[in-house]
C-alpha cells in the first residue's frame, strides 16, 4: 500500500477546543454560557478595533498587505524596537509552527517543560525533532533541570512565561543564568508571552528588554488576550533581524488577514481599554485566589488571566456541575494537571457566580 500520510501523525492528537458555544447553550437548554475555560478578555474587544474592522470590512476583496506593513510600524513603536525585528502570525499559534518548520529537523531535541502548553510538543514533533521534557517544580518551569537537559543535539528551548496552564512566571536572575549557561553558541530560546500584560510581579521576566544582549532569543507575543481579539488570530514574534528573516521564508504571503491587520493596529492604539483590562484581570485575580484559597483550595501562584485550582478528588465533579450551571471551565486533566481546574479570570459577577455554583456543589 502506498503510505500517504506521515508516520508521525500517529504520535500526535488534534487539539480539542471543545464544542462551539451555541452548540453547549443547545445541548444544556441555557441561554448564555460563561466561558472560563479559554483565557478570553471578559471585557470583549477594544471599540475602536471593533469600528477598524467594520471600517476595513469593505475592502476584503482586496489581498492583505503581505508584510504587514502598519501593525508592525506601530508595534515597533511600541516596543522601542526597528520593524525588521517583528514577524506577524495568524495567532501566535503559527509562529510556532513557523519557528517549527524554519528551524526544527530529524535530530533536534527541544527542551520544554512538562508539562506545559500543547502545541509545544506537537509543533516539535511534527518535524522529527526530539521534545525533551522537564518536569515543573512546584508549578514553575525549573530553569536549572532545563539547563541540564541541554546537549549539542539542543536546538532550542521553549519557556512560558506567565506558564500556560500553571499561571506562574519566569523570574530575571534564574532566566540570567539559563541564558549565560547555554555559553557562546546558545541554541534557539523562545520566551511564549502570551500572557506577559497581565503580570504584576517585579521579577517577571520580559522578553523585549532582553533582546540586545541574546542574539537567539524570540520573543512571542499576542492579540488574543489583553488586547481581546482573539477572533481575529494576530499574534507576532519579536527577535533579531536575521531570525525574523529566516521565519519570513516559511511564512505564507498573506498569513494575517485585512481585518485582523486593521483591528490590532486600532487595539494597540486604544491604551484605555489595554489598562481596563490589565486593571480588572489584576483585581480579580487577587479577588478569586483569595475566595477559593479562602474555602480550602490550594491556587498556583498565577500571573496570568487564569488560575490552575487544585480540587483534589471532586476536580471533574466540579466542572460537571460548573458546566450544568453555565460555566465552561478547563479541566486540569486536559492539560496535564489531573485533579485540577484552570478557571479564567472574569468579571466580578462571572468570578462570584463560580464562587456559588462551587458553594452549591460541596454543600450538595
Ligand atoms: C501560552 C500560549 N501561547 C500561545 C497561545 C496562542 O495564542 P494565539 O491566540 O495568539 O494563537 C496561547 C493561547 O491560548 C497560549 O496559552
Amino acid at each position: 500500500m502506498r503510505r500517504l500520510w506521515r508516520a508521525v501523525l500517529d504520535s500526535v492528537r488534534p487539539y480539542e477546543a471543545g464544542a462551539p458555544l451555541e452548540q453547549l447553550q443547545a445541548e444544556l437548554g441555557v441561554a448564555e454560557i460563561v466561558r472560563l475555560s479559554a483565557n478570553e478578555n471578559p471585557l470583549g474587544p477594544s471599540p475602536r478595533a471593533v469600528e477598524a474592522v467594520i471600517r476595513e470590512a469593505g475592502r476584503v476583496h482586496l489581498y492583505p498587505d503581505g508584510g504587514g506593513t502598519a501593525l508592525r510600524q506601530a508595534l515597533a513603536r511600541h516596543l522601542g524596537v526597528t520593524p525588521d525585528a517583528i514577524l506577524l502570525g495568524n495567532g501566535a499559534d503559527e509562529l510556532l509552527a513557523l519557528i517549527a518548520w524554519a528551524a526544527f529537523e530529524a535530530g533536534d531535541e527541544v527542551v520544554i517543560p512538562h508539562p506545559s502548553f500543547e502545541p509545544y510538543g506537537t509543533v516539535v514533533k511534527l518535524t522529527g525533532a526530539t521534545p525533551i521534557w522537564s518536569p515543573l517544580a512546584n508549578y514553575e518551569a525549573d530553569l536549572a533541570d532545563m539547563a541540564g537537559r541541554v546537549t549539542a543535539r539542543t536546538k532550542a528551548l521553549i519557556l512560558c512565561s506567565p506558564h500556560n496552564p500553571a499561571g506562574t512566571i519566569v523570574r530575571r536572575e534564574p532566566l540570567r543564568h539559563l541564558l549565560a549557561r547555554l555559553g557562546a553558541d546558545p541554541p534557539l530560546v523562545i520566551l511564549d508571552e502570551a500572557y506577559r500584560d497581565f503580570a504584576d510581579d517585579p521579577e517577571a521576566v520580559n522578553g523585549i528588554a532582553l533582546l540586545p544582549q541574546h542574539p537567539t532569543l524570540i520573543v512571542l507575543r499576542t492579540f488574543s488576550k489583553a488586547s481581546g481579539l482573539a477572533g481575529l488570530r494576530v499574534g507576532y514574534a519579536v527577535a533579531r533581524p536575521h531570525a525574523i528573516e529566516r521565519l519570513n521564508r516559511v511564512r505564507a504571503p498573506y498569513n494575517v488577514n485585512r481585518l485582523a491587520q486593521a483591528g490590532a493596529v486600532a487595539a494597540l492604539a486604544d491604551r484605555e481599554h489595554w489598562e481596563r483590562t490589565v486593571r480588572l484581570i489584576r483585581e480579580e485575580r487577587r479577588f478569586l485566589t483569595a475566595e477559593l484559597t479562602g474555602r480550602g483550595f490550594s491556587v498556583a501562584p498565577s500571573q496570568a488571566n487564569f488560575l490552575l485550582v487544585n480540587a483534589g478528588d471532586e476536580a471533574e465533579a466540579f466542572v460537571k456541575q460548573l458546566l450544568r450551571s453555565g460555566i465552561l471551565v478547563r479541566a486540569g486533566a486536559a492539560v496535564g494537571f489531573p485533579g485540577h481546574l484552570r478557571v479564567t479570570v472574569g468579571t466580578r459577577a462571572q468570578n462570584e457566580r463560580l464562587l456559588a455554583v462551587l458553594d452549591r456543589a460541596r454543600a450538595s
